[in-house]
């Protein structure tokens, strides 16, 4: 099993690119299953979760090529499987976001029930609902494990979400993109993301509005066709070495980050002391002007503050003078991380959905697991200000959403090792 070992860095200096958003590429991966002509996708970020999505969109019948490290290009003449088999949807959720396109492609899909992870129960019934508004049957085999959707063609409709959930919304998006009529998807989220799907699927053809508001509406067409598309950048990676200037107290210029993406990361950031400036050339972030404070922070759907970089400015809270409330209102269980961050000299309570930070504990390093992809970078951050080398196991998880994460941090100045065991 590959670890990272991570040694005391001082503060980090530099620039760093940021790579397209692994939230954005996933949904558009999967929607390019709706046209039978060649999609050609620009700033792929090399992440196992693509490789996993090409291996499912493959299995399904796409014809799926890599140009070059960041191009890819992706042809469905016809789908020629409509099972999203247990294996490929166990490795990774975001393998359910192909039902959408199956069934308005086919009109039918059998997937496997994504399950559980260990960030909260992350259940399917907002995309169910949505399906079955728009027609479809739904047979949930509870035994196996899997549900059967199946439609004639999908019938467009008013479709409310009790949560604004963000694969709910493009599962939704997509599958009513070839439906018979209007649909309106009340209370969607709005997240840069979902407007990246919508600005996809219109290059094919589709006819969506009001993506990044809270009421999408999609006429549906008959076909899509082929086109060339750029991901956006990555938010949360921007967010990463925002918090990384920040709790290194170092100065990290961040190139094509956009802005107003990041803006409640820059609001709390700032509140602590941190200088961030759009310039030019990128976002320069500054941690290294003024003594850093505590803030305290509320996760939301956007335009709030994101789950996903909740435990990394965690474990930036833990490095900053006074205490610190972080609380958690998208995921039920997103506060693995902080048995870590206490075992390397953190002082963290944790009560129900809030965690309290006491701050401005000395950190030691130690050995810690990257309990998943966001809380891995959380405990890099925390090694490279920790006395000593913080060993982390179970990397995968960070490799499976983040590029190039290592390099990017050494050329940054970070002190940082992946060894094989
Ligand atoms: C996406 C992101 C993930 C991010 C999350 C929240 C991708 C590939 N992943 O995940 O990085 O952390 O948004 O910003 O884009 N829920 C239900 N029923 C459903 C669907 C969701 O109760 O049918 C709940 C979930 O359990 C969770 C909350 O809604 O508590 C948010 O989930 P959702 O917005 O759907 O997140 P994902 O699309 O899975």
């Amino acid at each position: 099993m590959a670890k990272y070992l991570v040694q005391k860095s001082g503060p980090l200096k530099g620039e760093v690119g940021i790579s397209g958003a692994k939230n954005a590429v996933l949904p558009i991966m999967a929607a390019s299953l709706l046209a039978n002509e060649k999609c050609t996708l620009r700033d792929v970020p090399a992440l196992r979760d693509v490789n996993v999505l090409s291996e499912l969109l493959q299995y399904l019948g796409a014809d799926v090529e890599k140009i070059d490290d960041n191009i890819y290009t992706i042809y469905t003449e016809d789908i020629k499987c409509v099972e999203a088999p247990f294996d490929l949807v166990k490795r990774m959720r975001a393998s359910f976001l192909v039902a959408g396109p199956l069934l308005a492609r086919k009109g039918r899909a059998k997937v496997y029930m994504p399950g559980g992870c260990t960030i909260g129960a992350r259940p399917i019934e907002l995309h169910l609902k949505g399906f079955q508004a728009l027609g479809a049957e739904i047979n949930q085999n509870d035994v196996e494990s899997y549900v059967e959707i199946s439609c004639n063609r999908l019938k467009g409709a008013v479709i409310y979400l009790d949560f604004p959930s963000v694969g709910a919304t493009e599962n939704i998006m997509m599958a009513a993109s070839l439906a018979e009529g209007t649909t309106v998807i009340e209370n969607a989220a709005e997240e840069p993301e979902i407007v990246d799907l919508a600005n996809f699927l219109n290059k094919m053809g589709a006819k969506v509005k009001g993506a990044g508001t809270e009421t999408i509406k999609i006429e549906g067409v008959e076909s899509l066709s082929g086109c060339s598309h750029g991901i956006i950048p990555d938010r949360i990676e921007t967010g990463t070495f925002m918090v990384a200037a920040a709790i290194t107290r170092g100065e990290i210029l961040i190139r094509n980050a956009v802005a107003s993406h990041v803006k409640a990361i820059t609001a709390k950031l700032s509140e602590c002391g941190v200088i961030i400036e759009e310039t030019d050339e990128g976002l320069l972030v500054r941690g290294n002007v003024n003594p850093l404070i505590s803030t305290n922070i509320k996760t939301m759907p956007y335009p709030g503050f994101p789950t996903d970089i909740q435990s990394p400015f965690m474990a930036f809270l833990t490095t900053v003078e006074g205490s610190s409330v972080v609380i958690e209102n998208i995921f039920e269980n997103r506060f693995m991380h902080v048995p870590e961050l206490n075992r390397m000299g953190a002082s963290i309570k944790v009560e129900g959905r809030s965690a309290i930070i006491y701050g401005a504990r000395p950190l030691q390093g130690s050995k810690v697991i990257a309990t998943d992809l966001r809380a891995g970078a959380a405990m890099v951050l925390a090694g490279l200000v920790a006395e000593g080398t913080t060993e982390i196991s179970e990397i995968y998880h960070i490799e499976r959403g983040y590029e190039n994460f290592i390099e990017k941090f050494r050329k940054l100045g970070a002190t940082i090792l992946r060894i094989d065991e």
